[in-house]
């Protein structure tokens, strides 16, 4: 199956993709195969995180707050006047990462009825905003931890005059333990923090316990969209999403999906592919609950 038969299949059967946006596609495609990695190597790891992770000890974060220069966009994106862009409506919220009370995100928007996307890490928000403008149809939440880039999107979507975009500053897991279940229609990880080394893998999103909470803030139908340039991670995320019940892979067991032309390219993206790495996408539908 070519690359546009496959992503034809894919999107008539998720039927819920946002629409296309133009993006500069890389020419590097995806491996079918695994060609550094041992496939049962892949698996064993998975299982030792899982089996030696604590479940009620410690929160275990993805991701590791940056102190980064604050750009002039982000320091104006912080201010007063773009915090309409914020599910927190105050600038101590936001830089305390406070997000008590979020607890429906449909709610932070004049449509609520829209097909509703939550970004997960968004960095400085140029591709979330990107798809924001192009689908203006859609509701947009991205969020994120780092300062800079929750500054910078604010600014970017002001910049832009866009109605359907929402930031959070905070983390993401703890936001969709809050959330009702059956509430977003589209998870989006792009670039996630790779956590190269062994005893970091505990930290990468992507694990079965946090995918469990993906599915369940999910609709019956909805699409969890991940996209990487570490080989490793993309071969560990296809081991441990093609294992779950809830998802089925809209490429196929065993499969990555061609990269989507409505996925912007990236600034970790863009940086992958300077330093020769393949793009990895993943897309997974999550099945309804099977009744009786
Ligand atoms: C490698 S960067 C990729 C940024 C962007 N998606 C891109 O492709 O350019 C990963 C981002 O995810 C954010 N992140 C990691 N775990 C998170 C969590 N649990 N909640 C919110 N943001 C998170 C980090 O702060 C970081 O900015």
């Amino acid at each position: 199956m070519n690359r546009e038969t496959l992503f034809l299949n894919a999107t008539q059967s998720t039927g819920n993709l946002p629409t296309s946006v133009s993006t500069n596609s890389p020419t590097n495609s995806p491996a079918s195969s695994l060609k550094n990695i041992d496939k049962n190597t892949v698996k064993n790891e998975i299982d030792n995180v899982a089996s030696h992770t604590p479940t009620n000890l410690r929160t275990i974060n993805t991701f590791m707050k940056r102190k980064t220069h604050m750009g002039k966009k982000a320091q104006i994106g912080l201010s007063d006047a773009y915090q309409s862009y914020f599910a927190q409506k105050n600038l101590d919220a936001i830089l305390a990462m406070d997000i008590e009370g979020i607890d429906n995100l449909r709610a932070l928007f004049n449509n609520p009825k829209q097909p509703l996307t939550l970004e997960i890490g968004f960095g400085m928000g140029t591709s979330l905003v990107e798809m924001a403008k192009a689908d203006p149809k859609r509701n947009f939440v991205g969020i994120e931890v780092h300062e800079a880039g929750l500054g910078n999107c604010a600014f970017l979507a002001g910049e832009q005059g866009l109605t359907n975009l929402q930031l959070i500053s905070g983390d993401a897991l703890a936001l969709m333990k809050q959330l009702p279940k059956n509430h977003i229609d589209t998870v989006q990880l792009y670039f996630p923090d790779p956590w190269q080394k062994k005893r970091h893998y505990k930290r990468r999103f992507v694990n079965t316990g946090r995918m469990a909470v993906v599915a369940q803030v999910l609709t019956d139908g909805g699409i969890f969209h991940a996209a990487t340039d570490w080989e490793h991670y993309a071969f560990w995320m296809l081991e441990v999403l093609d294992g779950l019940a809830e998802f089925n892979n809209v490429a196929g067991k065993g499969a990555f999906l061609p990269r989507p032309n409505f996925r912007p390219l990236t600034k970790f993206e863009q940086r992958g592919i300077n330093e020769g790495r393949v793009i990895y996408d993943l897309m997974y539908k999550k099945l309804a609950k099977k009744t009786g």
